[in-house]
């Protein structure tokens, strides 16, 4: 995290908006809307919805349309990342999304939430203990 930033992270918020985005899921084949609210660390929040498709292994979790939005911007640093999801259970971050947000904020603060359970809060070190980093790869 940028010693620079300083702002104490607005849980309530980050977890309003996830819950507002989720409304605009696409989902007809499974019915679950998930929401995503991404907070970088200038202190922009950028959201996203889960995109499904009829080849379903096509389809696109709200962690990762939140992501695509930030990079897009040109944010490449995040500080808290909130998901909700419609079912009564919390429903955890897929590995795929672990590891696509790992490669920016290993250490990024998660909050999931649902009308049933939550709010449960944990990071991304804890989620993916041993992610693949960029600097594997050198
Ligand atoms: N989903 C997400 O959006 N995020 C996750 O991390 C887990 C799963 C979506 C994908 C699919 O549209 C629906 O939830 C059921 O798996």
């Amino acid at each position: 995290m940028n010693p620079e930033y300083t702002q104490a992270i607005d849980f309530e918020q980050l977890r309003t908006l996830a819950r507002e985005v989720a409304e605009k899921a696409y989902s007809p084949y499974s019915k679950v809307r998930v929401g995503a609210a991404l907070l970088a660390e200038d202190g922009q929040v950028f959201t996203g919805c889960n995109v499904e498709n009829a080849s379903f292994g096509a389809t696109l979790c709200a962690e990762r349309t939140a992501l695509g939005h930030a990079i897009s911007a040109g944010q490449q640093q995040f500080t808290a990342l909130a998901i909700w999801a419609s079912p009564e259970s919390l429903l955890m971050p897929c590995g795929i999304c672990r590891q696509m947000l790992f490669e920016f904020s290993p250490e990024l603060a998660i909050v999931i939430d649902s009308n049933g359970a939550g709010p449960k809060y944990t990071k991304l070190d804890e989620l993916l203990p041993s992610g693949v980093k960029p600097s594997d790869l050198i």
